[in-house]
């Protein structure tokens, strides 16, 4: 049988993505340029940045996933993209790229959403069984999704206003740590303790929603009103404290929907899966459970990269949901 070769790509926000996958799970070509000190200056992404920078980067990054898998577009089964969530310049030109390759090549086009790609990473570590519960959360979305099969995605909790990687990179601006400031406070938290009370939000009973605009608004509060006494507060048990905030909430919210849903396994995913305190805390609650397989991807398939992409890509080609040229950027996209 003839190999399958799935390349994706990924450009939804500051990351120009080539992967390369083999046969759905082995990764044979991970290229990611970072766009992270472009927009440090700025505190965060500015749009318009980012698209000049996709088109500086693509065709290098292109050209050196081809290099690593040792193939040439000829080889490809079929090209995924990311074709949204995300901003709009950025996105489009992913897609722009993908449908020129597929064009000149005769190659299959398939369009992926970003969650789902970054649902998908975790098969590139296992073997995905179903039902599952997935518990994304990113710099732009927070969700519960369960999965009954290939491609099904039922979202059944998500953020009422800000995800919980926009918290972490707020209370990080907040404490003048860099932009994306998760990791720095995901470091601070270590060596803080979680001793200053702050809010939980856990909406109404039964809810799988989050909300973390109150927790980063109390954050906010507590430094201000620390600097109008002239106290001085310890940035590490903030970042503790509000660490053990987040984990709390989408620990428990998580483990109850896995009992409600009776699922097999709990996929990790997102930017804010690179968290080592939740990393921690989900393996200290559920890594034996017995009945229930926990998977977390390595921190390379955490944050945006386009081996996810193509991974989910794969599935949607071995079903057949393939797209057209008329494919474009949808800055909106659901699930
Ligand atoms: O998935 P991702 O790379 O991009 C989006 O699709 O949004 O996620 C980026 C987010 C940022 O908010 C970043 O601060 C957060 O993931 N992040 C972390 C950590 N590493 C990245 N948040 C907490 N702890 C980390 N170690
Ligand atoms: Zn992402």
């Amino acid at each position: 049988k003839k190999d399958q070769w799935i390349m994706g790509i990924e450009t939804s926000c500051d990351e120009t993505a080539v992967a390369i996958i083999k046969n759905g799970r082995e990764m044979a070509a991970n290229v990611v340029a970072s766009q992270i000190e472009s927009h440090k200056r700025f505190g965060g992404v500015v749009p318009e940045i980012a698209s000049r920078h996709h088109v500086e980067q693509i065709t290098i990054v292109l050209e050196e996933a081809l290099n690593q898998a040792g193939i040439t577009y000829s080889d490809l089964s079929a090209i995924a993209v990311t074709e949204g969530p995300g901003l709009v310049g950025a996105l489009l030109i992913g897609v722009n790229a993908a449908k020129a390759i597929a064009f000149a090549h005769g190659i299959p086009l398939v369009g992926v959403h970003h969650i789902a790609g970054h649902i998908y990473a975790n098969r590139l570590v296992a073997e995905m069984k179903f039902p599952l519960l997935s518990l994304v959360v990113s710099g732009g979305h927070t969700e519960l999704v369960y999965m009954e099969e290939h491609g099904h995605f039922e979202v059944i909790g998500e953020t009422r206003d800000d995800a919980a990687g926009e918290a972490y990179d707020k209370v990080a601006r907040t404490l003048s740590l860099p932009y994306p400031g998760g990791p720095h406070i995901d470091r601070l938290a270590h060596e803080g303790e979680p001793s200053i009370n702050l809010p939980r939000a856990w909406l109404e009973e039964g809810s799988y929603d989050f909300s973390f605009s109150g927790l980063k608004s109390a954050v906010i509060n507590t430094v201000h009103n620390a600097e109008q006494r002239g106290e001085k507060i310890v940035p590490e048990d903030l970042a503790a404290s509000f660490q053990q905030s987040v984990i709390d909430v989408l620990v428990t919210k998580t483990g109850r929907a896995m009992d409600e849903y009776k699922v097999k396994q709990l996929l990790l995913a997102g930017g804010v899966a690179a968290n080592k305190g939740l990393r921690a805390a989900l393996e200290d609650k559920f890594a034996n459970n017995p009945g229930i397989e926990l998977i977390i991807p390595p921190l390379s398939l955490c944050t945006d990269n386009a081996a996810m992409i193509a991974a989910a890509g794969s599935i949607l080609f071995e079903k057949g949901i393939h797209s057209g040229l008329d494919l474009n950027a949808n800055p909106g996209l659901d699930i």
